[in-house]
């Protein structure tokens, strides 16, 4: 039965799902219908205040929806938009610890933050106290910590918002590969409102008018 579940593809899916902040009387997330199905690099777009944060929240259950169906059988990580929001710990090691959800050894485990800390940039940072990070190194830390959590699906709001075009490109190039591995691939869902980011993904949407678009290849994808 555990096999059964652990070989099932991860997924999400959301039927007629609509959602207004409390005291809000227009839904900010309206009849939203869409399905992902299979690992793969997949983005949204969308203007400030569209209600991106807030789909995302709808995905990982931190709000419940007003209507509609969430399906979800995935083992979600996030990283959300603004890392002093999800660090806890007081340096870099600590907090890729509390993001280890699996038995290692200690020296599997040193192996594994030695190889997210290079995915990110940040090589040789295991001991720099949180406080002294840039808004740009906290932002690849948080990232770091969701490649170590070995979750199958993660979800990215605007991770690289606080990043400069050399660190940006490191981090869509890590999690292409990660997307496009063919033994073990992950699924990853990424918004943005940087339009140059899209030629990464597999499949793009746009959220409008709490409503998200159909999915297209980047090449077929039209901006309004
Ligand atoms: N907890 C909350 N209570 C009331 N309103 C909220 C709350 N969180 C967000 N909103 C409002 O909901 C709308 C959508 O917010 P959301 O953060 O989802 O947008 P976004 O598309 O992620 O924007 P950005 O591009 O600026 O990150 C905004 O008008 C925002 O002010
Ligand atoms: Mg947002």
């Amino acid at each position: 039965m555990l096999d059964s579940f652990e070989n099932e593809m991860p997924h999400i899916h959301f039927e007629d799902v609509s959602f207004s902040y409390p005291g809000k009387k227009e839904n900010l997330i309206f009849k939203c219908n869409f399905s992902i199905k299979k690992p793969g690099f997949w983005m949204i777009l969308g203007k400030n205040g569209s209600g991106k944060s807030t789909l995302l929240k709808l995905i990982n259950g931190i709000i419940k929806p007003k209507n509609g169906i969430i399906n979800s059988k995935a083992d979600i990580g996030m990283v959300f938009q603004n890392p002093d929001h999800q660090i806890l710990m007081p340096n870099c090691r600590s907090e890729l610890l509390i993001n280890i959800n699996q038995n290692l050894s200690a020296y599997e485990i040193n192996k594994k933050i030695e190889y997210v800390l290079d995915q990110v940039g940040l090589t040789g940072f295991e001991k720099r106290p949180i406080h002294t990070l840039s808004g740009g190194q906290k932002q690849r830390l948080t990232i770091a910590c969701a490649l170590i959590s070995n979750r199958n699906f993660i979800l990215l709001d605007e991770p690289t918002a606080l990043l400069d075009q050399t660190s940006q490109l490191k981090v869509l190039n890590t999690i292409k590969n990660l997307t496009s591995n063919y033994k073990n691939p992950l699924s990853a869902l990424w918004i943005t409102h940087r339009y140059e980011e899209l030629t990464y993904a597999d499949s793009v949407a746009e959220l409008k008018n709490g409503f998200l678009s159909s999915w297209h290849e980047p090449s077929k994808f039209q901006y309004n």
